[in-house]
């Protein structure tokens, strides 16, 4: 079994969209019992509360299904509970590896490779994060599959 985890820094945009749209996509392809998917923070900003309003609004849209979301924080001891933590940018890689002190086994990767998945926090802009979460997922079931 492969375990995915997506990491961004208040787990209520980015990352649960990845974790919704990757698992729709294993769904489709007849692996869902092949891949633990979740996701979580690298700060605790928005511990507790759902996935932001634009978030479930362009899943919806792309008839993406989700399920109850509630924000939650990367711990020290995910480390070892999964084999990737799938970051959207520079900052949420150096956070991870604060919170883990070191990635011995390569586990911190970004899902676009050397370009960031901009924050619809900030951008607003949800459809241009679902293309690029969307088109990155692509990239990494190939390269994992
Ligand atoms: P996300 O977006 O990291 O994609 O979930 C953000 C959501 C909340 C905050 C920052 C980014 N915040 O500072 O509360």
């Amino acid at each position: 079994m492969i375990k995915i985890c997506f990491v961004c820094l208040g787990n209520i945009c980015r990352s649960p969209l990845a974790e919704f749209i990757l698992k729709e996509k294993v769904k489709m392809m007849n692996l869902e019992k092949e891949f633990l998917i979740v996701s979580r923070a690298t700060s605790y900003e928005e511990d507790g509360n759902s996935m932001h309003y634009g978030a479930k609004e362009i899943l919806n849209k792309n008839n993406i299904p989700y399920t109850n979301h509630v924000a939650k924080r990367l711990e020290k001891d995910d480390y070892n509970k999964y084999d990737y933590f799938v970051c959207m940018d520079d900052s949420n890689v150096i956070n991870t590896l604060k919170i883990f002190n070191t990635d011995r086994y390569n586990k911190i990767i970004k899902l676009l490779g050397d370009r960031d998945v901009k924050d619809p926090w900030y951008t607003g802009d949800f459809e241009e994060t679902y293309r690029d979460i969307n088109y990155g997922l692509d990239n990494l079931i190939k390269k994992i599959k």
